[in-house]
């Protein structure tokens, strides 16, 4: 999704709460293009009740002209578990720095500013090693969702700053 009127540029990409029309439709571009066109996990469409939901955060990285990563975040219970998903970066973007770190990072905080105590999270198993490296531990048995092994993983939450 590029900016009205902006063609140029890519630099290092910001990463934040996604508010502006622009940033929620990159969102879900980014989102249609990892999962459904790229991964095929889901036909046609990858949005669901929970993107309708009041209390659900869609995040996005973006450059000044493109979102270039997203992901979702949510509480799921009263106990104060998050749960985040959709973790996505364009194809072009991945592996270039720290934009899929940023996001997981971005989430985590956020989760944690909102009185989060925990996070988790079901990850493809090409991606255990990644949100290890993140601080994330395996919470469970593998589980298949939309037809692909997911290993469960979770992180504790604090306040922070
Ligand atoms: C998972 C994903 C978001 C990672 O994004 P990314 O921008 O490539 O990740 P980063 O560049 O921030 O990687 C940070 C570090 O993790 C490493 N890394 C990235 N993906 C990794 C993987 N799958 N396994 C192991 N290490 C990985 C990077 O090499 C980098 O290491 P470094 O700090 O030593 O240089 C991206 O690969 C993606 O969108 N994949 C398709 C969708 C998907 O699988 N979503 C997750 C569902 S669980």
């Amino acid at each position: 999704m590029r900016s009205p009127g902006s063609w140029t540029t890519t630099g290092r990409a910001a990463v934040r709460l996604a508010t502006s029309h622009w940033d929620v439709d990159g969102h879900f571009t980014v989102r249609h293009a990892v999962f459904v066109e790229e991964q095929a996990i889901f036909s046609g469409s990858d949005v669901d009740d929970r993107d309708f939901e009041p209390g659900t955060l869609h995040a996005v990285a973006a450059t000044d002209d493109l979102v270039v990563g997203a992901v979702r975040l949510y509480r799921t219970d009263a106990a104060g578990t998050w749960r985040g998903d959709r973790l996505a970066a364009l194809v072009d973007h991945r592996r270039r720095g720290t934009l899929g770190a940023r996001l997981v990072r971005f989430a985590v905080a956020t989760a944690g500013r909102c009185g989060g105590t925990r996070m988790d999270a079901l990850i493809q198993m090409p991606n255990v090693r990644f949100f290890h490296a993140l601080g994330w531990s395996p919470c469970g048995d593998l589980v298949v969702f939309h037809g692909v092994p997911h290993q469960p993983m979770d992180i504790p939450l604090s306040p922070g700053p």
